[in-house]
């Protein structure tokens, strides 16, 4: 049988237009329903009942999956309540349509079709029903596109072409304002498969640092060039990406060819920033090593190096052409470097909320590739509502204003940035009358043996005087802080008073 895509997800998200958009083939099972029955599924259900109208949909679902002229089947928002659909879809790519639940009701809401909404009419219900559902779209999806991607399905999915078969990969589309790309996130997908995404050619040159080449740099093969630095926070300058423009110039790179950052965050920030600029901007495709990489650094785009004075301080915004994660490349990453990553699992999960953050309360290991999609999905989510931080994106800052403070003022040596975070968060959190989350988070942090204090020998006022330099600081004002009511439900551009502030940094350096 060959393979179908399986279209899933909420009301309102754009299964149907997708299914359109997929050319001849695309069927809708409610609107097949319909036409078989003469009559709307709200009819449907009015006369004979939710039960039948499940009967009679998990009925036409296995009906048409089987249908050999049959290429795209858009699901009904309820179906996958039917074990013998689950079981069907397996066989298939399932495509999520993703929409948020505010999207979503505002699309039901002044849809075309009410009547073939029947759940759509009660707003309270309408979000138990999102989040009942949520998680199950998630555990099923091959691929992830944005509901605003619906229509150009057909061009997001020829990034599936020449990707492996290989179980427990999952490609999520990323969009944003000034580019979208593909994440392909799999065990073994470089390490094992070697693979490249087939959309980007030109001659690759390998931007790594030696831990990351010696473990990883063949799997890239065949490279045009390769360009290595000393591992480390200390290389994210503007002296290296001299050192890195420099080799590129000499090696005759050109705008046709592709920069392939293989590393961590300092590798995947510089040389991100050198494509950017090298040339007014070459391609890049980041290929992440760290866990710190694989679930936040990557995605996004904004790339940069650090002054001594800020971190981050010279930048520019640059979405790679693709992302490849392997989740595999962590085996060989220190213990020190998986437990600096946990900090940013922690913090995503803490904004994201609902079974990520369940999944990562209750001890999943951060390395687990659905851990890492989890993250990313809620980054790319997001980033593509804000890619500049004008708003929203600010909420991926929960734990940095302290965090940064800490990194600027021992100056970036003493602790890993994911420390740093760990510390931040718990400064966030107290800032945020959090304080049994903040005991819940400190063990979780502990139990991975990151730092929960940031003695000895550190002084309140230089860390106080470096949060002032936040970058999200406009003009004279005070320092906007990200805290967090809930997990699930993180608010960006809060005030807090500097005697708070003093006294949640105090009580990490007490
Ligand atoms: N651009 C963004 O959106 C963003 C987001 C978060 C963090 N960051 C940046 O990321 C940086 C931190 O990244 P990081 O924590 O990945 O640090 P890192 O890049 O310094 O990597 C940590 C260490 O792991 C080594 N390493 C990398 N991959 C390895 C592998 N597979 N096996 C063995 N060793 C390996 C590196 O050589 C290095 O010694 C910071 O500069 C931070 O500002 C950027």
């Amino acid at each position: 049988m060959t393979r179908k895509f399986v279209l899933i997800g909420f009301m309102g998200a754009g299964k149907s237009t997708a299914a359109r958009a997929l050319g001849p083939g695309g069927a809708d099972v409610d609107h097949v329903i319909e036409e078989r029955a003469g009559e709307s599924v709200r009819d449907i259900f009015a006369r004979a009942g939710e039960a039948h109208f499940r009967a009679l949909e998990e009925q036409t679902t296995l009906e048409l999956l089987a249908d050999p002229s049959v290429r795209a089947v858009a699901l009904g928002g309820g179906a996958l309540g039917s074990p013998a659909i689950r079981a069907a879809i397996a066989a298939h790519t399932v495509v999520w349509i993703d929409i948020d639940v505010d999207s979503a009701w505002h699309r039901v809401t002044h849809s075309h079709h009410p009547h073939r909404r029947p759940l759509a009419s009660d707003p309270e219900r309408f979000r138990a029903l999102y989040a009942e559902r949520h998680d199950g779209y998630w555990e099923l999806a091959d691929v992830i596109v944005p509901a605003n991607r619906a229509r150009e399905i057909a061009q997001v999915l020829t990034c599936l072409d020449g990707l492996p078969d290989r179980p427990g990969l999952r490609t999520l589309w990323a969009a944003s304002a000034s580019g979208d790309y593909p994440v392909h996130i799999g065990p073994g997908l470089l390490c094992e498969a070697g693979f490249w995404p087939a959309a980007v050619t030109g001659r690759r040159v390998i931007v790594s640092d030696y831990n990351a080449f010696r473990h990883h740099g063949a799997h890239l093969s065949p490279a045009f060039a390769d360009v290595r630095i000393m591992p480390g926070e200390q290389s994210k300058t503007i002296a290296h990406a001299e050192i890195v423009w420099t080799e590129m110039a000499r090696h005759g790179v050109t705008r046709s060819d592709v920069v392939a950052a293989l590393g961590g965050g300092v590798v995947g920030d510089l040389a991100g920033f050198c494509a950017a600029t090298y040339q007014r901007g070459v391609p890049v495709v980041q290929v992440p090593t760290t866990l710190v990489a694989q679930v936040d650094s990557a995605y996004g785009g904004k790339t940069g190096v650090d002054l001594p004075e800020a971190k981050n301080y010279v930048g520019a915004y640059h979405q790679p052409a693709a992302v490849i994660v392997d989740p595999l490349t962590l085996t060989t990453l220190p213990e020190a470097e998986v437990a600096a990553g946990y900090a940013e699992v922690v913090k995503t999960a803490l904004i994201a909320g609902g079974g990520l953050w369940e999944r990562v309360a209750a001890g999943a290991e951060p390395t687990d590739p659905a851990v890492i999609a989890g993250c990313a999905l809620t980054k790319l989510r997001i980033v593509a509502s804000d890619e500049r931080d004008g708003g929203p994106r600010q909420l991926l800052n929960l734990g940095h204003t302290v965090g940064h403070a800490l990194e600027t003022v021992t100056g970036y040596a003493r602790y890993r940035h994911g420390e740093a975070v760990g510390l931040g968060l718990l400064a966030a959190l107290r800032l945020s009358g959090q304080d049994a989350l903040r005991e819940q988070v400190a063990d979780l942090l502990a139990a991975r043996g990151l730092p929960t204090h940031a003695g000895p020998g550190l002084e309140l006022e230089p860390i106080i005087f470096a949060t002032a330099k936040d970058k999200k600081r406009t003009g004279e004002g005070p320092v906007p802080f990200v805290l967090l009511r809930t997990p699930g439900e993180a608010i960006y551009g809060q005030h807090v008073t500097p005697a708070a502030l003093r006294a949640a940094v105090k009580e990490l350096i007490a």
